[in-house]
């Protein structure tokens, strides 16, 4: 078990982390979250060297996917770096990488009923404001979970607030900061129900946010 009392607050600076091998040739991964090493809930960076692949598999509790660099791809098609991906209960595929690619995989948090297949290329996606001059672009809702991408300009300063229900984040770019710390591109949070922070950035900032699942 690996962080998966989701009361902790948990921080980790992903670029300091090493890759670790998986059971797959050339596919590598860092654990962040995860019940068993193979099986159960897992969050998880992954990387396909050049010409890699993994076995073709069902996906029991879904799989959530953003691709972070390079080109994912399966048999239904190509991912490019900014896609955003979500393979339901019921879903199965087989993919590989023809010339290499980064992911945040998040495996088996499904909620039940959740059957939308989602793919969304960020690159294209409409933004729309958000409080100050931040720029929120919704990725996939249901019941009280929502994730979406969350662009903030250089200076930005939220309101103080707390998460009832949690708060996950993947700094895409940027930093992101808080009177906790310093979250450059690369770094995971989690914080738990009902935690609390000031977040502001001093240079532009892009954040994956999941919020209402813990
Ligand atoms: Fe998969
Ligand atoms: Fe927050």
């Amino acid at each position: 078990m690996l962080n998966m009392d989701f009361s902790q607050k948990v921080v980790i600076h992903t670029q300091d982390q090493p890759w670790q091998e998986s059971p797959s040739k050339g596919v590598w991964r860092k654990p962040l979250a995860r019940e068993g090493i193979e099986n159960g809930h897992a969050t998880s960076l992954v990387r396909y060297d050049a010409g890699a692949g993994y076995t073709a598999h069902n996906h029991p509790g879904g799989e959530e996917i953003i691709v972070l660099e390079g080109i994912f791809s399966d048999e239904n098609g190509d991912y490019p770096a900014g896609t955003y991906i979500r393979n339901p209960q019921g879903s199965h595929h087989q993919p590989f990488s023809q010339d290499g690619c980064v992911l945040l995989v998040k495996l088996n948090q499904f909620q039940r009923g959740d059957s939308a297949q989602i793919v969304i290329d960020t690159q294209r996606g409409e933004w729309f404001p958000g409080y100050a001059e931040l720029k929120v672009m919704s990725l996939h809702t249901y019941q009280g979970i929502s994730t979406s991408l969350v662009h903030w300009p250089a200076g930005t300063h939220f309101l103080p607030h707390s998460h009832a229900g949690g708060e996950e984040i993947f700094v895409l770019n940027g930093e992101f900061i808080d009177e906790h710390g310093r979250y450059s591109a690369g770094s995971w949070i989690r914080n738990p129900h009902m935690s609390k922070h000031d977040p502001y950035v001093e240079v532009d900032t892009t954040i994956l946010v999941k919020v209402g699942h813990l």
